[in-house]
């Protein structure tokens, strides 16, 4: 069982067996090189350049204005920072919406330095995770509260807080696994349900707000360094710059707390 500090180079396979072994993932955004350098330097095993991008960088309300242009863009800069982080790049808003649309964006990721892909959603998002699975593209799945689903959803909400909605949820991350997905994002669920989900599924669930049992955790860069980006801090968010005392201390403070398991306490949970 290799420990942390002796991972050299994440890979497909170890993610595999941190999730056979017990061991938490680190993981946080980012999305320029400099940022990319400190976060890889400082015990960050999962590096996502994520469509918040669109609402922490440009200023916009919603991550629905992000293109596949903006997310290569900053996964060039990222991926010329890390050395050891593995480097997860978002499907931009409807990029995913068939099967060949997201061949094609994921090609353009993977050419600018992504080792992953990752899509919101199930439905009919698990053909199009199964048919890049296929093609050798290592693919993210992210349920819960989707934030390119927020029309629908008519806002930034709790998902799978009563039994129907939790059935769906366990349902939807067990046919995301079986499509292929190599790991899953859980946003903004009740704790049990994300425990019940990582027990239940074979590839590992990063969490944002999902609680202590995923098998790891993100957050946004801007949030976790308690930057005022003028949208609303969900309950999940904690400012670690503030006792870190610097950004490559609060990164490090982080992955500390993640891998000892003391965040996300009942505080920063649902
Ligand atoms: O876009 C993003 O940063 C994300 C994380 C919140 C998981 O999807």
């Amino acid at each position: 069982m290799s420990t942390h500090a002796e991972i050299s180079k994440w890979t497909l396979p170890q993610l595999a067996l941190a999730k056979r072994d017990g061991r938490k993932l680190v993981m946080l955004t980012a999305y320029d090189y400099s940022f990319a350098r400190v976060v890889d330097d400082n015990g960050v095993d999962l590096v996502l350049i994520g469509d918040s991008l669109g609402m922490v960088v440009q200023g916009r309300d919603s991550t629905l204005p992000v293109t596949i242009e903006h997310i290569a863009y900053h996964t060039t800069a990222v991926a010329r920072g890390l050395s050891r982080a593995m480097l997860i790049a978002d499907l931009p808003f409807q990029s995913d919406a068939t099967p060949e649309r997201a061949l094609q964006a994921s090609i353009v990721l993977l050419q600018a330095g992504a080792e992953m892909v990752k899509l919101e959603g199930a439905g009919h998002k698990l053909e199009v995770i199964r048919f890049l699975a296929e093609r050798d593209i290592p693919v993210c799945a992210h349920l819960g509260l989707t934030p390119q689903s927020v029309l629908k959803f008519g806002g930034y909400k709790v998902q799978g807080r009563d039994e129907a909605a939790a059935a769906r949820l366990r349902a939807e991350a067990q046919a995301v696994a079986d499509a292929g997905a190599s790991m899953l994002v859980l946003e903004c669920v009740p704790s049990s349900l994300a425990a019940a989900i990582t027990a239940a599924i074979a590839i590992p669930t990063i969490g944002i707000g999902a609680g202590p049992d995923c098998d790891g955790q993100v957050l946004v860069l801007h949030d976790f360094l308690g930057i005022d980006t003028g949208h609303r801090k969900p309950k999940f968010v904690k400012d670690f710059l503030a006792d870190g005392g610097s950004i490559a201390g609060a990164i490090s403070a982080y992955a500390a707390a993640v891998r000892d398991g003391s965040f996300p306490d009942a505080e920063h949970s649902y």
